[in-house]
Order: structure tokens, then sequence, then C-alpha cells
């Protein structure tokens, strides 16, 4: 399962990577905005930063400034991956785009119905939203799974990446159900590695080498 950061923050995305935990970034303009950053600069600083797809969202809700705005931001960095709102101008874009083999990412999927007109459409990407379902008391890794079985009986290329993420139960459930991709703030990721066992076996090993009265180095 590749592994995406949902940030545009460059220190956290840069720590993650010297682990080589980043397979890509995703960014929003909520993320943008909090980044404070000017989103063209911040968007070519992180595609030098990592290797893999960086997703940047258009904001013109009309399809043909959707589409101006893509080309435009794919000039930015060759791993630049445009991110489209699921309506159906947004649609119509990601249909245009992926035909002049832009990569695309349709964001904000809510429903099964909408993934499957993500994937017609040619996007290389869909982004079902898990947290914001699940906000709402409707259970959110159940649309990961309907897509996956749907895109699974069709054999559709679009890849599902499982966004707005908000626990470590999350990843590890759409890990089991087969998601492609997840998009994770770093701090989701990072909590991932910690369990109280590690930490006490840790301390006992280390307390024991210690009576050795041995080093290493
Ligand atoms: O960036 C897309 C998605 O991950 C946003 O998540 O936490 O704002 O619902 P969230």
């Amino acid at each position: 399962m590749k592994f995406f950061v949902d940030s545009a923050d460059l220190d956290q995305i840069a720590q993650l990577n010297d682990v080589g935990l980043v397979d890509g970034v995703t960014t929003n303009p909520s993320i943008i905005a909090k980044s404070g950053r000017d989103f063209k600069e911040v968007i070519a600083e992180i595609c030098a930063l990592v290797e893999g797809p960086v997703s940047a969202e258009v904001t013109a809700i009309k399809a043909d400034e959707m589409i101006a705005e893509g080309r435009l931001l794919r000039k930015i960095a060759p791993n630049v991956c445009v991110k489209l709102p699921l309506t159906m101008d947004g649609l119509t874009a990601c249909n245009k785009l992926s035909a002049e083999e832009v990569p695309t990412n349709v964001t904000l999927c809510f429903s099964a119905n909408q993934a499957i007109l993500a994937a017609k459409c040619g996007a290389s990407f869909i982004s079902p939203f898990i947290g914001r379902l699940d906000d709402i008391n409707i259970d959110g890794l159940e649309l990961i799974e309907e897509i996956r079985t749907i895109y699974d009986n069709y054999g559709y290329e679009t890849e599902i990446l499982a966004a707005s993420i908000r626990s470590v139960n999350h990843i590890k459930e759409c890990a089991i159900i087969g998601a492609d991709v997840i998009t994770s703030p770093p701090d989701v990721i990072r909590k991932m590695a910690d369990h109280p066992l590690t930490d006490k076996g840790l301390a006992a090993f280390l307390k024991d080498w210690e009576k050795t009265g041995q080093t290493i180095l």
C-alpha cells in the first residue's frame, strides 16, 4: 500500500521521507491556506523533495477553467497530479486532462456511485473521504470496501486513494480492504510505530545490556 502525506509542511514531509515512508503528497486549498505559503511555490518545493505524485487542487468550478488551471499546475513539475472535485464539471475536466495524459486525483468522493463516474472518466486516483463520513455516522471504511469491490469487478485502473484519515485504525483497515493508497496527516503515520510493549521491551533490553558493561562502538 502506498503512503501519501496529506500536508504542505515541508519539514514533516522531509522527516517521513527520510524514513522511506513517503510515496507521494496530497494537498487541498485548506492545507495550502494553513501553510501560509504561496501555492505554486510550495507545490514546486514539495515536488522537488519527493519523487511520487504531488496533488495540487484546482480552485475553479467550471470545467474549462479547471482544465486551464490543471494544465498550468501540471507545468510546475513532472510529478504534479491535478486534483479535481467530484462534480460534473470536475469529471469533465478529468476526462479531458486524462486524455492529455495529465495525472488526475478526483477528490471529495463520498459515494460508490461517485467513484464509478471518476473511474469511467479516467481518473488516476479517487479520493474517498473516510473521516468526514464517520463524522456524520456513516461508515467511511464501508465506502472503501464498496469501491474496491466495484473497481475489481470491472478492472478499473483508477487507484483508490483513501483520504480524510483520522486514525491508525483507518490505515490498518484500508490495508485489509486493499486500498491502493492512503493519504494521512504526518502524525497519524508516526503513531503507527507506537506500542507500549515495544517501549517496555526496549527499556528492558537496554537495562540488561547496561549490566554487561559492554559497548558496540
Ligand atoms: O486532503 C484530502 C483529505 O485527506 C482531507 O481530510 O481531515 O480535511 O477530512 P480532512
